[in-house]
């Protein structure tokens, strides 16, 4: 099989990795992909921007890819699977309306509602006076999403009610989201510990990846500014077997019973980011139309079973009927070197020491990395997604943060405490 994956990411790196360990695989393009990808074996980089999808669907069709994955939002959003699909070829990911899960908040909220799946209270404002009036009679804390795809930036929890004003009037007044901000949701701030739970889907059915926990501020404690994900492991002890079975039945089974009623099947990676309350009960956050980054790092580092077989048989007609994931029964933990100054304006350009030392069941994932001069050298803002494989999460804490400390570069920042609460319920 030969197959494609879109996008340039650390998602897109694991993604790569996880389908060319299959002996069905015989080459995997990457487009565009990073010096990551390129090294890895059976995989090739091809210098194609993920919107451009002539030129992507053309690439297809030339170098006989039986599939393609997709990995970032924004394509499917756009349309990608729409396209292909057009084109006669065979395309892992939603469709542009499937994909408005994630590309319009309003419209998940109001998917929610329709098909009773659990979340917190909202209303959609335009108009920012209405918004305000709102906020002052809900009280805080309360929580401020721009509507559109915003790259992770497009949430405010607020402590305060004038935090909420003023993240209202950022949103609606100053634009500083463009299209994503013209409407804006605010919604009930929830209690609990949240986790990522990804499935596999083929528009009538979903098999669930492992469970998995992201830590999306910055700093350590979960406090700091909002990021796409400082590091995450797999699995994460909070989705325990019963809320695993109340989330599939309150939650990703209603999902695909209500895209199929509403005449938009879901076929893709479907991300639930759930906040589990304390007495156990799954609420939906947000919904991704792809799989989660990092999370993609860790889970995927543990997956036994063949992925490209899976995902064409999830939009070939065969179907997922059946199937099952086999996992390394070992924990995973990644954790994500970013550039100083990141979420904000970081550095670039440095030049990266340490990738080439080696330890057993480490793996380092390129997300914002770039070749300058023959040298490896930073290009984004998460930089490297370090994972560690070990026989708990302790141990898988260990390797990763033991094979972090032989990487180097020059204003280099991440987090010290990566898999603290699943370490905090260890301990009991
Ligand atoms: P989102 O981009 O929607 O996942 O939001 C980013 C982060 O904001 C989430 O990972 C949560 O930590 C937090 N968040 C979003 N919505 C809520 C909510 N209703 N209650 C509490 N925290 C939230
Ligand atoms: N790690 C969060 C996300 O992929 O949206």
């Amino acid at each position: 099989m030969r197959v494609m994956i879109v996008g340039s990411g650390g998602r897109e790196h694991a993604l790569a990795c996880t389908v060319a360990r299959s002996d069905a695989v015989e080459t995997v393009f990457v487009a565009p992909g990073n010096p990551g990808t390129a090294a890895e074996a059976k995989v090739t980089n091809v210098d194609l921007p993920p919107d451009d999808f002539e030129a992507l669907a053309s690439f297809a069709e030339r170098r006989a890819a039986d599939l393609t994955i997709v990995g970032p939002e924004a394509p499917l959003v756009a349309g990608i699977r729409d396209h292909f699909d057009a084109c006669g070829l065979k395309c892992f990911g939603p469709s542009r309306a499937a994909a408005r899960l994630e590309g319009s908040k309003s419209f998940a909220k109001r998917f929610m509602a329709r098909h009773g799946i659990p979340t917190a209270a909202c209303e959609v404002f335009t108009d920012a006076a209405a918004a305000e009036r709102y906020i002052r009679g809900r009280g805080a804390p309360i929580v401020v999403k721009a509507d559109g795809l915003a790259a992770g930036k497009g949430v405010v929890v607020a402590r305060d009610v004038e935090e909420a004003v003023e993240a209202v009037g950022h949103m609606l007044s100053a634009d500083r989201f463009g299209e994503a901000g013209h409407q804006v949701v605010i919604e009930d701030f929830l209690v609990g510990e949240e986790a990522s739970f990804i499935c596999i889907c083929d528009g009538e059915q979903a098999v669930p990846f492992a469970s998995s926990q992201d830590h999306k501020p910055r700093d350590e404690g979960d406090t700091g500014p909002n990021t796409g994900g400082m590091g995450a492991y797999s699995p994460a002890p909070v989705v325990t077997p019963a809320v695993h079975d109340r989330i599939m039945g309150e939650i990703v089974n209603p999902l695909i019973r209500g895209a199929l009623a509403d005449g938009m099947p879901y076929q893709g990676f479907l991300y639930a980011g759930l906040m589990i309350t304390p007495d156990g009960s799954p609420s939906v956050v947000e919904f991704n139309c792809r799989f989660g980054d990092p999370e993609a790092q860790p889970v995927l580092a543990r997956l036994r079973s063949d992925l490209a077989e899976l995902c064409l048989r999830a939009v070939d007609g065969r179907g997922l009927e059946g199937a099952t994931l086999e996992w390394d029964t070992r924990a995973a933990l990644g954790v994500v070197l970013a550039a100083g100054g990141y979420p904000l304006d970081y550095d670039k350009g440095d030049a990266i020491a340490g990738l080439d030392d080696d330890l057993p069941d480490t793996k380092v994932f390129h997300a914002g990395t770039a070749v300058s001069d023959g040298t490896v050298v930073t290009a984004g803002g998460r930089v490297l997604c370090v994972v560690g494989l070990g026989e708990d999460i302790a141990a898988a804490q260990s390797l990763a943060y033991q094979r972090v400390a032989t990487i180097h570069w020059r204003r280099m920042t991440y987090r010290r405490d990566i898999g603290f609460r699943a370490l905090q319920r260890a301990i009991g």
